[in-house]
């Protein structure tokens, strides 16, 4: 089979599409024929050994993919000829066939692409995790999200108001990503230049309940500051790159919280969370309350610039990569 690999940890640019062997088929799981594979911002850190996963290299890339199933264990929820989304956590989703633990694999809702699947789970499910687990998000909330044009950017923008918040505020670097974060449902859009006071006058000075903050950086504690009274700073992700620290006494004088979230670690600590939260979002694609994501899609041969786009910053919205 097809597949994306790092052999050695020197970033996206060094993404090899080799022919290796399918892997070897286990009794728990289930044989997908991938159709796509979904990119998030760990296959970036992957490529560098700089996420806290460091499988050996070689290694396949990718944490979540849709296809179709060629072969399921005789007591699984699926069967062969289903399409399913399914979770890698992470690696060897970026190849043409993978073998996936069934309690890892969901059924797809009809009205959503395998391409558009690709990319729901990853995002969808952490923003869901963020939202109501560790957020407590409350109906007609506001919710600001950094790097909203990114994917856990969009995805809390095509989430949060099914979840119930009553407005969405992006916040985004450049015009195009406005653009985008507009056609994800934000209710307001602010630049990342002066993003503070613009939120503060949005506000009428009051701020907002929830940060979903996936950037981290120097504008963590302007997020901080942009918190409502008993409001809460998500913290997600670290994109800008600097680890931000916490003057605690912001915390005690505003009567806010710095909440961390890790999805991952979460779902893994907790059975059968993935599938609540499954029977939650799922419902919510089928009826159309929450938008399929609209990928931007590569095909394998330039995997390797569809994980640099996300690395040198210019991606927008979910991306992609297509195996058929
Ligand atoms: N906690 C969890 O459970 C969990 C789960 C999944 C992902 N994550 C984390 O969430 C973060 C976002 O992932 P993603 O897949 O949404 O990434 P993405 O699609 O690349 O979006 C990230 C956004 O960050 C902003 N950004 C600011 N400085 C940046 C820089 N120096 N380089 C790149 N982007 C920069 C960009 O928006 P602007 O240009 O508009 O500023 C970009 O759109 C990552 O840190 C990832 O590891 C956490």
């Amino acid at each position: 089979m097809r597949a994306a690999q790092i052999g050695t940890l020197e970033g996206p640019e060094a993404i090899r599409i080799v022919d290796i062997p399918e892997p070897a088929s286990d009794p728990g799981g289930v044989v997908v024929d991938v159709h796509a594979a979904g990119v998030a911002f760990p296959d970036v850190l992957m490529t560098r050994g700089l996420y806290q996963m460091k499988p050996e290299v070689p290694f396949v890339l990718g944490g979540e993919l849709a296809g179709i199933v060629r072969e399921a264990p005789h007591d699984a929820h699926v069967r062969a000829g289903d399409r399913v989304v399914a979770l890698t956590l992470l690696g060897n989703a970026m190849a043409e066939t993978a073998v996936v633990p069934a309690q890892m694999v969901f059924a797809l809702p009809d009205n959503v692409s395998l391409e558009a699947g690709a990319g729901v789970l990853f995002n969808d499910l952490t923003v869901h995790f963020c939202l109501r687990t560790r957020g407590r998000l409350a109906a007609g909330e506001t919710v600001l999200v950094h790097g909203a044009a990114g994917g856990i950017g969009t995805s809390t923008l095509r989430m949060a108001a099914a979840l119930g918040a009553g407005r969405v505020v992006a916040v985004v670097s450049t015009e195009e990503k406005a653009t985008v974060a507009r056609a994800n449902g934000a209710t307001d859009v602010v630049s990342t230049d002066g993003w503070l006071h613009a939120v503060r006058e949005l506000t009428d000075g009051r701020g907002v309940d929830i940060v979903l903050d996936p950037v981290g950086g120097n504008r963590f504690t302007d997020s901080i500051r942009c918190l409502a009274p008993a409001g809460r700073l998500l913290v997600v992700g670290f994109t800008a790159g600097d680890i931000p620290t916490v003057k605690v006494n912001r915390l005690l004088l505003n009567n806010v919280e710095v909440v961390g979230a890790a999805w991952g670690a979460w779902a893994m600590s907790h059975p059968g969370y993935l599938q609540q939260q499954w029977a939650e979002v799922e419902p919510l694609l089928v009826s159309g309350a929450i938008a399929p994501p609209d990928p931007v899609v590569y095909p394998l041969d330039k995997a390797a610039e569809a994980v640099a786009s996300l690395d040198n910053r210019t991606a927008t919205g979910k991306v992609v990569v297509a195996l058929r």
